[in-house]
């Protein structure tokens, strides 16, 4: 920070004003929902640390940026980590540094495992980067890729899987190394809606190459926008630095590109292709505040989000999923199926949630070969995924933040009672 302790003093006051007026005319706005699927996590700190940027001139990918980067990669203990302006454009450099044109680990064309419940730019980004996608049912017991389907779905052409843990359940990653192991299977993991979940005492994301996480307004932490990757060694961070940049040789060892064979200038010298996904230092800003209260956030989601299952597991008619017991969820959010021999359906109780103030949401895209997109790409077409039909149908979320308070479920819980007791 460059602001001295006297103008920090003045600044947060102001900012607390400010905060204090919004916060007054937003309560006196009529509100569609008492229970809103997230809620601001940041405040004075995470703004005085942006101004800070604003005034120093040093928005754009700056010292914080690094700063940063090195603090979750010690939070997430791997190797290194290299921020990126969203959670899809992580998904996105993850699979372009697979087929990375400079040094290939797989080849255009390669089939890649990917669960067929997820969030779409997982899908996209792999597509996207030339891979071929097979898609992998979905365990609706678990939300997480069916292993029995996923080991059926493993071809000579299949060199990756593209893991994901839903909801911040985490896969059963025993079983899925086992089966890479055996298969040769490169594994990445989008890891977006489980930032600090863990699996045997092991973080998930530190499983495979690397993996992406997101700090979208609703996450376990924010930057407003942005994204992380987690790498397991320096080549693989040098490698996405380059695709995040214009496949220029900014922020990397130059020496080792051999420019001097070159008659270009080294200031603008380009060894491969790439993107511009940079962050901002101001989001960076965000992320070295959300990073000091992540533990807090997560403990705290986790307490609430136990209180709400343990209403659910005395429901017949509701479940919710089961967890490992290796395995440390850090719960996105809420989710809930409700069961086929229920006397309603799921848009029964959603719209009566909804027209208490309770927002929900489908559990992610549902089963995404039933959106129109599925009608441009046949790997839609090659199952039917059972699984991930009972999810489409049948499930839907309630949202989760660290500043929803015990009053909070207990109010949900009672609102949930009163609808089941109808039946
Ligand atoms: C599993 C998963 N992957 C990727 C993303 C994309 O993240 P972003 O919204 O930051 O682009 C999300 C977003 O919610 C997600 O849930």
């Amino acid at each position: 920070m460059t602001l001295n302790n006297e103008n920090t003093r003045k600044l947060t006051g102001a900012i607390e004003l400010l905060l204090e007026s919004s916060s007054r005319i937003n309560e006196a706005k009529p509100r569609r929902y008492w229970y809103p699927l997230s809620l601001a996590t940041y405040g004075v700190e995470e703004i005085v640390e942006a101004l800070d940027s604003l005034c120093s001139f040093r928005t754009t990918m700056w010292e914080k940026t690094l700063q940063f980067e090195r603090q979750f990669a010690a939070y997430q203990g791997c190797s290194d980590s290299v921020m990126v302006n969203s959670g899809s454009s992580a998904d996105l450099l993850l699979c372009f540094l697979l087929t990375n044109p400079y040094h290939p680990l797989l080849q255009t064309g390669d089939e890649i495992l990917i669960p067929v419940v997820t969030w779409p730019t997982q899908i996209w980004s792999a597509m996207m980067a030339g891979l071929k996608v097979k898609f992998v049912d979905v365990d609706p017991k678990t939300l997480n890729i069916d292993i029995d389907d996923l080991e059926k779905k493993i071809t000579p052409a299949t060199k990756a899987i593209f893991l994901v843990h839903l909801m911040g359940n985490p896969c059963d990653m025993d079983r899925i190394m086992a089966i890479a192991k055996a298969h040769n299977l490169l594994i990445i993991e989008d890891c977006c809606e489980a930032l600090g979940a863990e699996w045997d005492g092991v973080r998930v994301g530190n499983f495979g190459v690397a993996a992406s996480y997101s700090f979208f307004f609703s996450h376990h932490m924010t930057t407003m926008e942005g994204g992380m990757i987690a790498c397991s060694n320096p080549e693989v961070a040098e490698q996405l630095k380059i695709l995040r940049a214009h496949g220029w040789v900014r922020n990397v060892d130059p020496t080792l590109y051999n420019l001097h064979n070159y008659d270009i200038d080294p200031r603008y010298a380009f060894v491969n292709w790439g993107f511009n996904v940079r962050p901002t230092d101001v989001q960076a800003s965000f992320g070295l505040h959300q990073l000091q209260k992540l533990p807090h956030f997560n403990q705290r989601r986790v307490e609430l989000a136990n209180k709400f299952f343990a209403f659910i597991d005395t429901e017949p008619v509701l479940y919710r999923p089961q967890v490992s017991p290796k395995a440390s969820p850090s719960w996105f959010a809420l989710p809930i199926l409700v069961a086929t021999e229920a006397p309603f359906s799921r848009k029964e109780i959603v719209n009566y949630l909804e027209l208490q103030g309770v927002e929900t949401r489908p559990i992610v895209a549902g089963n995404i070969a039933k959106h129109p997109v599925a009608n441009i790409f046949s790997a839609f077409l090659e199952d039917t995924y059972s699984g991930a039909n009972i999810i489409h149908e049948q499930g839907f979320y309630i949202g989760l933040s660290p500043f929803h308070t015990d009053q909070d479920i207990d109010k949900l819980i009672k609102c949930l009672k009163s609808f089941l007791r109808r039946y």
